[in-house]
């Protein structure tokens, strides 16, 4: 380990500095103890320079050089995910533990070869950013699972809401890049795989493009044989609404209710305001992902969801456009867990 671990500040390169990057790196740099952000990567040198000089990292155009620095102890790859795969395999050749956004690849069997490297290196060093298992929500429903309050869970209902999306957000990029969450919040939740997937798309939205489905309904069967639907919408109008619901043989639990603050107001209504995004929902996950991460991080490791949980993920994705396109019950293949 080197010096400036020892010394509990783990230094962090952040590469790729668009929306999510330059989140993380406002986190590590204000909130989160123990990191600091040392270098900071990203194409666009401008937009790497801006935000360097505000936390006082340097830049390091090149991804890989910023790997390599000896002034890097571990990586925040928020880079395309297209970019990924390289980023994340330079993180493992040089050891050190890395936190990169979903997707960890493109496909499933290049995530797949990410389980095998990491495997062979004998310890964890790849987690990836599936921060909803850090929202205090989720935890507490996992948590209430697992100590049986529930007794056996049987069903989960999910609803994934977004307020609008660009007209290029098609129905694959449902599946893919919003659905992705709910099906690691299933297989958090229920601590198993997904083994089919059907979608079921009825009358779209007139917000919709020609030839997008939304809202669609995504039906998961898990491995045990329990169900969990999805409601994926994401050009409601009204804001970002993510809830879930898990029904058990002894009673059900919901979360996701925006009831925090319920007020009454002069026109004889009451209620409490919806999320407008995602950052607000889920700030507080972030962060505590990232807390998590630097603390296992200055230890040389990782303990958040990993690589096979990135390589699931894309599994099922890839059921579920597959699903999408065919309208049929797909199976997911996955490969036997190393
Ligand atoms: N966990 C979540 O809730 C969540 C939410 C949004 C996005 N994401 C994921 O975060 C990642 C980044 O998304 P974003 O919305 O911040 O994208 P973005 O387009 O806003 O930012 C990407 C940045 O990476 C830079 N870049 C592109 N290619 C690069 C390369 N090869 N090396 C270094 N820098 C490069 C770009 O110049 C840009 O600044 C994606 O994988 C996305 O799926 C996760």
């Amino acid at each position: 380990m080197s010096e400036s671990t020892s010394s509990r500040q783990l230094r962090v390169a952040v590469l790729g500095v668009g929306m999510m990057g330059s989140f993380h790196t406002q986190l590590l740099s204000s909130r989160v103890r123990g990191a600091r952000v040392s270098v900071v990567s990203d194409l666009a040198a401008d937009r790497a320079e801006q935000l360097a000089g505000q936390v006082g990292a340097r830049v390091v155009l090149d991804p890989f050089e910023a790997i390599a620095a000896s002034d890097v102890d571990a990586v925040v790859i928020a880079t395309p995910g297209g970019a990924h795969e390289k980023q994340v395999l330079a993180c493992l050749e040089r050891g050190i533990p890395v936190l990169c956004e979903k997707p960890l690849t493109m496909e499933a069997d290049t995530a797949y070869g990410i389980v095998t490297a990491e495997r062979k290196l004998g310890r964890r060093l790849v987690q990836v950013g599936f921060m909803r298992r850090f929202d205090p929500e989720y935890a507490q429903l996992r948590e209430l699972i697992a100590s049986g309050g529930l007794g056996e869970p049987l069903l989960v209902h999910c609803a994934h809401r977004n307020p609008e999306v660009p007209d290029s957000f098609n129905s694959p990029m449902a599946i893919t890049d919003s659905v992705v969450h709910e099906v690691d919040v299933v297989r958090f939740l229920l601590d198993e795989e997904i083994v089919a997937v059907t979608v079921l798309k009825p009358t779209p939205t007139p917000r919709a493009p020609a030839g997008v489905s939304d809202p669609m309904l995504v039906l998961f069967e898990t491995a045990s044989g329990r169900l969990a639907d999805v409601e994926v919408f994401v050009r409601t109008g009204v804001a970002y609404e993510v809830r879930t619901e898990v029904v058990g043989e002894q009673g059900s639990a919901i979360i996701g209710l925006d009831t925090g603050l319920v007020r009454s107001t002069p026109d004889g209504r009451r209620g409490g305001a919806i999320t407008p995004g995602f950052v607000e929902r889920f700030g507080l996950a972030y962060q505590h992902q990232l807390e998590a991460w630097v603390d296992a991080a200055l230890g040389g490791t990782v303990t958040g969801p990993g690589a096979w949980d990135g390589y699931a993920a894309l599994a099922v994705c890839d059921a579920g456009v597959g699903a999408v396109a065919t309208g049929a019950r797909t199976l997911v293949k996955m490969e036997a867990r190393p």
